[in-house]
């Protein structure tokens, strides 16, 4: 009798090897090898028709609507037929609510949607379901794990759309080893992919996430799928924001701003008042940046306590905006403006709990800092934005004009931003709001701190 071929594999990256190893050569992860068996090709597949351009009808410029304006913005407009998406967050961050709620939206539009549950018992689906009052008929669930028997019942119910909650909890029974392995997770999705290309329904995966923030098991689920949808968000805060990592049909980096209620996610229209309504008035160390998320412009506010050091080293915090850039931007103040911060604790914090990684964000953050050193409060009604160089010259940033106006509907009245960014500025834009561009970051904060 033949020997079954089996191999190992790492579980993070999905590295293959004919022993054992300690240590991926590839991800460079520990004791990640686990044994499978391997996977044979796939014989007897039909040949592919090569065709012209001409020939082509692209069907992505089709989209189907989840009725959930802020969930068809992160998919780029809606969802295209035959495409795989997938969604990761951490442990009841909100996946199957909303995909439960995207479900009765696509469902009312095109008809019967299948929603796998592998992990929870259809009554807790009608709980959840009950709770968010999806009543809709076109809604069916499976209780199944076996992939086998998920693609039998796709093939006799033919629904128009698949939810598979969760990956990690599937398995095909072609491969002996457990559910959430690599082996299972990369068959599974293919598997789940040919049937969503061959059929043109799309499928929705749900995908854990490990402590690190990837999506548990492999990097390889990212490539296979056509859309990855992160769902961010702090435990115990009502805000999340559902961002793309990548799009095959649309914009990567737009986000979605959602708010969890009693009766689930609703989507936040103007983000920004949500942002900036809490801000108190009159206090140093607080600026609001206008910054870009996608197509999006968001007003943010960004904080900064500046306090003595008690011993030793200083201490520097920055939650929400990268660490080594706030360490850059304390650099430039102390060489450039001569404020001491040598000895000053410094954390910074985005609030709402937003993420911002732009450069845009540099003189917002270089302002709080000096504001609250200073103990000079900025101004309420005045935002900022421009990227600092490391000699302390202000840089122009891209899409100042949609920044400007977005801050104009907030009621902001004067924005301090780069010259470059003035200069180049339509006009109408200046009759809204007063600008006034500055060429280093010296020149912004001594009209920012007076
Ligand atoms: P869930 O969608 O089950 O998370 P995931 O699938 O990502 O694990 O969300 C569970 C959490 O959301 C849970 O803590 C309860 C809360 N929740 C609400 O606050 N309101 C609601 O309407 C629903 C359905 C859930
Ligand atoms: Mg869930």
């Amino acid at each position: 009798m033949a020997k079954t071929k089996t191999v190992f594999q790492c579980q993070s990256c999905g590295y293959t090897s004919l022993k054992w190893l300690g240590r991926c050569p590839d991800c460079g992860a520990w004791n990640s090898f686990s044994e499978e068996r391997a996977v044979e090709t796939i014989k007897g597949r039909e040949r592919a028709v090569p065709l012209s351009f001409e020939e082509i009808n692209p069907t992505s410029g089709i989209r189907q609507s989840t009725e959930i304006k802020e969930f068809d913005r992160v998919l780029g407009g809606g969802v295209v037929p035959g495409s795989v998406i997938l969604i990761g967050g951490d442990p009841g961050i909100g996946k199957s609510t909303i995909l439960l709620q995207a479900v009765e939206g696509l469902s009312r539009a095109v008809g019967k949607a299948l929603y796998v549950s592998a992990e929870e018992s259809p009554e807790q689906l009608k709980m959840r379901a009950e709770r968010l009052s999806v009543t809709s008929r076109d809604i069916i669930i499976l209780p199944e794990t076996s992939l086998e028997g998920i693609l039998k019942s796709v093939a006799e119910l033919k629904p128009k759309v698949l939810v598979i909650d969760s990956i990690q909890t599937i398995y095909t029974e072609e491969l002996p080893s457990a559910p959430g392995s690599v082996g299972q997770v990369r068959d599974c999705s293919t598997k789940l992919m040919f049937l969503a290309k061959k059929t043109g329904c799309p499928v929705f995966i749900i995908g854990h996430v490990t402590k690190e923030g990837a999506i548990a098991g492999p990097r390889i689920l990212e490539h296979i799928v056509d859309t990855v949808l992160y769902f961010e968000g702090e435990k115990g805060q009502p805000l999340r924001i559902l961002r793309a990592v990548k799009n095959r049909f649309g914009s990567t980096n737009e986000i979605g701003v959602f708010e969890m209620q009693d009766n689930g996610l609703k989507g936040v229209e103007n983000p920004s008042e949500l942002f900036l309504s809490e801000r108190p008035e009159k206090i140093p160390g607080s600026a609001v940046i206008s910054t870009i998320e996608g197509t999006r412009p968001l007003m943010v506010e960004i904080q900064a306590l500046v306090v003595p050091t008690s011993f030793g080293m200083p201490r520097r915090t920055a939650l929400g905006v990268d660490y080594n850039r706030v360490n850059l931007l304390i650099a430039v103040l102390e060489k450039r403006l001569g404020l001491h911060l040598g000895n000053m604790d410094v954390f910074i914090n985005v609030v709402g709990g937003i993420k911002i990684d732009e450069p845009a964000t540099d003189l917002a953050i270089a302002a709080t800092i000096a504001s609250s050193l200073k103990n000079i409060p900025v101004d309420h009604r005045t935002f900022v934005f421009g990227e600092i160089g490391l000699s302390g010259e202000l840089r122009a940033i891209a899409q100042a004009d949609i920044r400007v106006k977005e801050a104009s509907n907030l009621g902001f009245k004067r924005g301090i931003i780069p010259i470059g960014n003035l200069q180049r500025m339509k006009e109408d834009h200046r009759v809204e709001v007063e600008l006034i561009g500055a060429k280093d970051v010296e020149e912004a904060l001594d009209i920012l701190l007076f």
